[in-house]
């Protein structure tokens, strides 16, 4: 377990480039944290820094997932706030995801028992006028 303090969206952004640099796929990144905490800002950085910073990174909130291709395979970003049943995770691709691609996802809950037992585990929460970020 790890703990990092954040104090802006800036430390954010740069833990989250750092922290690119050692994905290699097949690796699911489960981001938890509440409303707001900058779960997609870590997916949006992380997107960026492996595929091209000028990279469109939509909010997967409506699609439910925006896949990107980088040299190594592809990234698979997921939101899984609008997902009501677990059957609905096969629909959208995601044990497949898990077992090829860098695979991101918010609001990963619903998913728990289907994700790999490697998944690195991010919590957010804040921490006076910044975050505190919990590796797992
Ligand atoms: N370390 C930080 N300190 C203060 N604000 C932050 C920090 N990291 C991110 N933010 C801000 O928090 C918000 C996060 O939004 P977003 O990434 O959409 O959250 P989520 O996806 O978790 O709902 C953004 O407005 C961002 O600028
Ligand atoms: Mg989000």
């Amino acid at each position: 377990m790890k703990e990092i303090i954040l104090d802006n969206v800036e430390a954010t952004r740069n833990w989250a480039k750092d922290f690119a640099k050692n994905l290699k796929a097949p690796i699911t990144v489960a981001l938890h944290g509440d409303l707001g905490m900058g779960k997609s800002e870590i997916a949006r950085t992380i997107i960026q820094t492996l595929s091209g910073d000028d990279t469109v990174v939509p909010s997967p909130t409506f699609t439910l997932v925006q896949t990107y291709e980088n040299k190594d395979g592809k990234i698979s970003h997921f939101d899984l706030y609008r997902i009501n049943d677990k059957s609905e995770l096969i629909e959208i691709g995601l044990p497949y995801a898990v077992d090829n691609d860098i695979t991101l996802i918010e609001w990963p809950d619903i998913a728990d028992d289907i994700l790999p037992e490697n998944t690195i585990n991010i919590f957010l929460e804040s921490y006076k006028d910044g975050r505190k970020l919990t590796v797992k």
